[in-house]
């Protein structure tokens, strides 16, 4: 059986930083390493997804071509992930012509099996730089749950999708006039005509993870639409139809595509042009598409209904392990606040591989987790250093001392051999972990095998014993050997360079399948030295001084400066009262002003105030308001206008002071 494990293409428009890894990046990478440890045909794949509204946006704003920013990100993503120890077969890109090509035959065949449709529709238009705002040009007020910065078609906050010409006060992100609603022509998938298809191919999908199956089951009951897969924009995959002049692929439609066209270039990379349709055309292989789970719409729903649709028989994603999110120091992780850890940096002052490890043990598997640089140096110190590396280093250094460092096969004894049967259990939970993706799970049980060695060395108590039973401490050696020697493969996914140094101490050959971790031979240990180094408070202080440092304000909100001080004789003078709306009628030929007849219980008054955009004279009668009542009055388009209601004003609104209770004419003090 083959695999073919994807990671998302990250898109090229940023640095890589460690919630990407945790979510998408590291738990694949880890699932790759242990199938090959179990003889597996596996290839993983990936590149960087590079076309896209942000790229263009970026690229205009910088005065570059996209294809400079693409580039330019590609080489930092694909260090970053060097960085870590993510590797590859192949790290492609989607603005190749490779890719082109098969994104169009991906259009091509969809159209021509009726699969999508033309339609008009509207969109936004800015007049000012003559062009369409799709997507992310464009921003404005969700509509859904009126959270700023929302994009043309879907905001970041609810992560709804709307239709675009809901959006509330939208704004060109170029020049940042308002737009205009003009019409113009899009290409549609018609999902819906996969509905029984897609229905049929997930009853099969028992096995997957939750969140990824109850998201397409709602999605699927609440009935599939057709969908826009073209945009106005010259960046892209231009649509292979000569009446669609201007118009691309939109990005969604065409990056998880890349995973083939990655595929066809690794084939062509190593002399084996035919070989990528060995993976992607044989229905045994097993596709795992390893997301975020802001992705899964788009890898379980949007993806198999394009790949149901091609005339080439693709195979299907056989799971799609969906990850939550990584938050930082109990924040969501944010680029445009710059609050984030960024790889190459951090990899800069820590071994990558401590965040490996960091992120397995703290992987947002099942919910979403938090990073956090004192639980990053308890971990390292408090297990790599103080578990494994204490078991390593202390079995060392006894062998070194008492036996010039040779360790040799013995019998066990009964008490030697439950210990070694623990360890033979959590052996066989990690192998299924990983299997089931579950790496969270593994670095505990891992770190659980060197705690037990831990406790036997302590209880042979070796430094006491190789006075008088030197056979004793020989077995003592030679168990704690043997749970090294496992350990070294079991951790090899989520630690690879540190457990082939282990092994190298060891004087045992590099790890390349689960059963290396079998010990039988006898050992000579080479420059030994210590596995792990711990981190210090200080290293751990630099690192929070600088996220912090660096972290950009959220946009402050702006506060009308205090006013001078009054004394409480200037406060007495002013005369407030509850006065109740009687009548309201807006001011003709103005926008904001309302004519008011109000009642103060023993007399009434007519007022105009500045009210009009934010109510209804509807809303206003019966209301009870505060007023000052004792304000010289004045004369306001012809009207005389007696007192003056209060109002909180705020980013625009306005919001009448109303009182809970009280009758007109009480005083407000
Ligand atoms: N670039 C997208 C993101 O970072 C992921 C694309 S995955 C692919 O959210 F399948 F479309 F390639
Ligand atoms: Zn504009």
């Amino acid at each position: 059986m083959k695999y073919i494990v994807t990671s998302a293409l990250p898109y090229a428009n940023g640095k890589l930083h460690v919630g990407h890894v945790a979510g998408a990046y590291l738990p694949a990478d880890i699932f790759v390493r242990y199938l090959r440890l179990m003889g597996e045909d596996v290839i993983y794949i990936c590149g960087t997804d590079e076309h896209g509204t942000p790229i263009s946006i970026s690229a205009d704003k910088e005065g570059v071509s996209p294809k400079e920013v693409v580039q330019r990100y590609h080489d930092s993503i694909k260090a970053a992930f060097d960085g870590i120890g993510i590797e590859f077969d192949n790290f492609s890109g989607t603005a190749r012509n490779e890719h082109h090509i098969l994104a169009q035959q991906f259009f091509t065949d969809l159209y021509q099996n009726q699969h999508i449709k033309a339609k008009s529709t509207l969109q936004f238009y800015c007049e000012h730089d003559k062009r369409y705002l799709p997507d992310r040009y464009v921003e404005g007020t969700c509509p859904k749950c009126g959270a700023t910065g929302a994009r043309g078609d879907q905001c970041d906050k609810c992560g709804q999708i709307y239709d675009t010409t809901t959006l509330v006060d939208p704004l060109c992100k170029i020049c940042g006039n308002t737009p205009i609603i003009r019409e113009t022509k899009h290409w549609f998938i018609h999902l819906d005509r996969f509905t029984d298809q897609l229905k049929e191919w997930i009853s099969h999908k028992s096995y997957w993870k939750e969140n990824v199956r109850n998201f397409m089951l709602n999605l699927l009951e609440q009935g599939l639409i057709e969908r826009s897969i073209t945009r106005d924009l010259s960046w892209g995959v231009p649509v292979p139809l000569p009446e669609a002049e201007g118009k691309v692929l939109y990005v969604w439609f065409d990056a998880p595509i890349g995973y083939i066209s990655s595929t066809v270039e690794w084939a062509k990379q190593i002399g084996k042009p035919e070989l990528w349709k060995e993976y992607w055309m044989d229905p045994q292989t097993q596709l795992i598409h390893f997301i975020g789970k802001d992705n899964i719409i788009f890898h379980a729903l949007i993806w198999p209904a394009m790949l149901m649709g091609q005339n080439t028989r693709y195979v299907l994603p056989h799971d799609i392990p969906a990850n939550e999110f990584m938050n930082l120091e109990g924040d969501k992780i944010s680029t445009s606040r710059n609050w984030a850890i960024w790889v190459d940096e951090f990899v800069h002052d820590f071994d990558g591989e401590y965040l490996r490890y960091y992120l397995a043990a703290n992987a947002p598997e099942k919910q979403d987790a938090d990073f956090s640089f004192k639980d990053f140096q308890q971990r390292i110190n408090g297990e790599l250093n103080n578990v494994l590396g204490n078991l390593a280093n202390r079995v060392f250094a006894f062998a070194g001392k008492q036996f010039d460092g040779e360790i040799k096969p013995v019998a066990l004894d009964e008490m030697s051999q439950s210990y070694w049967s623990e360890a033979q259990a959590l052996l066989i939970d990690i192998k299924a972990s990983y299997q089931d993706y579950q790496v969270k799970r593994n670095t505990r049980s891992i770190m659980d095998i060197a705690r037990l060695g831990n406790r036997y060395f302590d209880e042979r108590k070796p430094w006491m014993a190789i006075k008088t039973d030197p056979e004793h401490v020989k077995q003592t050696l030679w168990l704690c050997a043997k749970l090294l020697s496992e350990i070294s493969v079991a951790l090899y996914p989520i630690l690879p360079k540190h457990m082939q140094r282990l092994r190298g101490m060891m004087g045992l050959k590099p790890i390349s399948r689960w059963d290396d971790g079998i010990l039988e031979q006898n050992l000579r240990l080479v420059d030994v030295s210590p596995l792990f180094r711990k981190i210090e408070d200080s290293e751990i202080e630099v690192q929070l001084n600088k996220l912090h440092a660096m972290a950009k304000a959220p946009e402050a909100k702006s506060y009308d400066p205090l006013k001078a001080q009054i004394s409480y004789d200037d406060f007495s003078k002013l005369d407030l009262r509850l006065v109740r709306i009687l009548e309201a009628k807006a001011v003709p030929k103005t926008d904001k002003l309302m004519q008011l007849k109000v009642d103060l219980g023993f007399e009434t008054r007519d007022l105009v105030a500045g009210i009009a955009q934010s109510y209804k004279a509807s809303e206003l009668v019966g209301k009870t308001v505060t007023m000052l009542v004792n304000l010289e009055p004045r004369k306001i388009r012809g009207i005389v206008s007696n007192g003056m209601i209060l109002a909180a004003h705020s980013e625009g609104r306005i919001s009448l002071v109303c009182p809970e209770g009280g009758e007109p004419g009480s005083t407000v003090q």
